[in-house]
């Protein structure tokens, strides 16, 4: 997820998109740039507060300009891989969001044509396309639909050309595009945010559309250049509310964006008829990772829960032996480790201090060491010889809600990768595949429910202590369930593997002693329900999770969250999503500060 703002109109455009682009900031601050075509290009790594600094010292001119808030997905976050990309004349200049598929072979063939490339990013590739198609074509607008039909993958794009500087090309593919209509002057961007302080008429881009915008003219086509006639739309959220995508706060927005997560994380990396995970940043260690006998799986917090359902998984279907352990425990013991064991490490921030030390103790130990990270660039990435980025975009809400569930996503591709360079067979790799690749769908019909999980958790705000149980692959998410309810709410929650109830916990059971209960219809269920038989019989309340048509659960359950069927190792991916917005709403029917909770910080880079 990165952040696009172009502006076309008569004002000085570096204060309009510099201005823009400190309200986009929420989407990437990796690296910051703006390209005017009248007097050039700046660009800086860091946020927008750097690139201000810097156009201080190097001032440009125009009343036409893109301007670019990067959150990287390929290529490290240097001021070489900042947007705005260019051609080789310096006259094709592009920012844009998503991410191109089919760059690698473009590059290969522009390369031949003498294209020569700067940057390690993806993008590159778009501002060398467009300028081979100018010198043919010789017509800006065709020369970018055409470009734009070459192109796989996704993109929210806004072109710039040196010869046409009061025009600039705005296209929309699976990443978000809007239209500001102004009064002499005209705006594209990401999301409503930067044009909000100028007009409130937009117009949404849907997939395959282009927008071509001056001061005083836009005018929309589809990618055989027809002209698309749209109609403005007139927005009344305030700036703030347009960074949340209009939800109150950004634990809501990115349990929304889960199912786009998802997609994001699954992109380009499964070949379904072959039953395989193809990921690029494993390329390197892949023959190493033949060899491999044991995996030690370190995180910290959530990333941690994600790791334990990543054990269930590698074990169950990749046969590899797998310990998780906390970050800041794993250096106290004294690891066994040898050249026959990965460390891998999951981190959202990829700046976890427990984490990081953890690598580079398995490091001096010999061990090969891979990361599922989702910040590029990161700490841990750098330092990681190998792995596997999320491509979740930036989590705001210090309660992870989105990174867990692609971090879940990443093991499960990770799990696929090593399963079929073992036993795994063609038919369970392409079960696996084609599982993975309906859960945004499902996903989608959780979600639904928000109205009905928020009734639910209004009607249980009252009470101070919950319980979560889960087993098998939702134990982790009983932990994770409710990790999410103490950290956003300050209520008392404990997680406990079901089995271990009658081992202690179920002492504290009473009428008022409320329990999360994972159950969906899996390889445990019979079990999980004599858990909640156990609960019911000391008067607990109890709120299932349960698998869509089990009727049977309502006999023991006061409350029922239905989720749909899916491959066992998958469900966590489904079950978490009614316990993060659970805790969501009952810490809004608090009162809490839900984004911003007491006593958290984002990244923990102390130990
Ligand atoms: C909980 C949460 C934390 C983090 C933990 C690790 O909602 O966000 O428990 O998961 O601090 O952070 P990363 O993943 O950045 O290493």
């Amino acid at each position: 997820m990165c952040g696009i703002f172009a502006y076309a109109g008569g004002k000085d455009a570096v204060s309009v998109l510099v201005d823009g682009l400190s309200s986009l900031e929420y989407r990437g601050y990796d690296s910051a740039g703006v390209f005017l075509p009248k007097s050039g290009a700046v660009k800086t790594v860091g946020a927008v507060d750097n690139l201000k600094k810097k156009l201080s010292q190097q001032p440009l001119e125009g009343t036409s300009g893109i301007a670019h808030l990067r959150w990287a997905t390929h290529g490290e976050p240097t001021e070489i891989n900042a947007h705005p990309h260019h051609d080789n004349n310096k006259e094709v200049w592009v920012v844009h969001n998503g991410i191109i598929e089919n760059y690698k072979e473009l590059r290969e063939a522009l390369k031949k044509h003498g294209c020569n490339f700067v940057s390690d990013t993806d993008t590159e590739v778009i501002a060398h396309l467009i300028s081979y198609n100018l010198a043919k074509l010789n017509d800006f607008e065709k020369a970018v639909t055409k470009s734009l039909n070459e192109l796989k993958g996704t993109y929210g794009l806004a072109v710039s050309w040196k010869k046409e500087p009061e025009k600039i090309i705005g296209a929309r593919m699976g990443a978000p595009v809007v239209l500001g209509l102004g009064d002499g002057e005209n705006f594209i961007a990401s999301d409503t945010t930067p044009i909000l302080r100028h007009t409130k008429n937009v117009i949404y881009l849907h997939d395959g559309e282009v927008a071509v915008i001056t001061p005083s003219s836009h005018n929309i086509y589809n990618l055989n250049h027809d002209i698309i006639n749209k109609q403005a739309e007139v927005i009344e959220w305030s700036a703030e509310q347009a960074q949340k995508s209009g939800y109150e706060h950004f634990m809501l927005k990115e349990i929304m964006e889960g199912p786009e997560v998802v997609r994001n994380t699954l992109r380009g990396r499964l070949i379904v008829d072959s039953g395989l995970a193809k990921l690029g940043g494993l390329e390197s260690v892949k023959e190493k990772l033949k060899e491999i006998e044991r995996i030690i799986i370190v995180g910290c917090g959530t990333a941690f829960y994600a790791g334990l359902i990543g054990e269930y998984m590698l074990e169950e279907y990749a046969g590899i032996p797998v310990e998780v352990e906390v970050g800041s425990e794993f250096r106290y013991r004294k690891p066994i480790i040898n050249d026959k064991t990965i460390l891998l490490a999951v981190s959202q921030s990829g700046e976890t201090a427990d984490t990081l030390e953890a690598i580079r103790e398995a490091k001096r130990k010999g061990a090969l060491t891979l990361g599922i990270v989702n910040t590029v660039g990161s700490t841990i990435a750098r330092e990681t010889d190998a792995g596997i980025y999320n491509h979740a975009g930036p989590e705001i809400g210090v309660a992870s809600t989105k990174a867990f569930i692609s971090q879940i996503t990443a093991l499960a591709l990770f799990t696929l990768f090593l399963g079929r360079q073992r036993q795994m067979s063609l038919v369970t790799g392409k079960r696996i595949a084609e599982e993975l690749l309906a859960l945004p769908q499902k996903m989608e019909k959780v979600l639904s429910q928000k109205e009905a999980i928020k009734k639910i958790a209004e009607k249980y705000a009252g009470h101070k202590d919950f319980l979560y149980i889960g087993r098998k692959y939702n134990y982790p998410i009983a932990y994770e369930g409710a990790l999410k309810l103490k950290e956003v709410s300050y209520a008392h929650a404990e997680g406990y593997g079901a089995g271990e109830m009658k081992h202690g916990p179920l002492a504290m059971i009473d009428e008022n002693f409320p329990t999360m209960a994972i159950s969906p219809q899996d390889s445990v269920y019979e079990k999980m329900a004599s858990n909640i038989q156990e609960i019911k019989a000391r008067k607990g309340p109890v709120i299932a999770i349960a698998t869509e048509g089990d009727e049977e659960i309502k006999q023991l359950a006061q409350d029922v969250i239905y989720i749909p069927k899916a491959l066992e190792m998958l469900t966590p991916v489904l079950t978490i999503i009614p316990l993060q917005l659970f805790a969501y709403y009952f810490a809004k029917a608090r009162g809490c500060s839900i984004d911003r909770p007491r006593n958290l910080a984002k990244s923990v880079t102390v130990e």
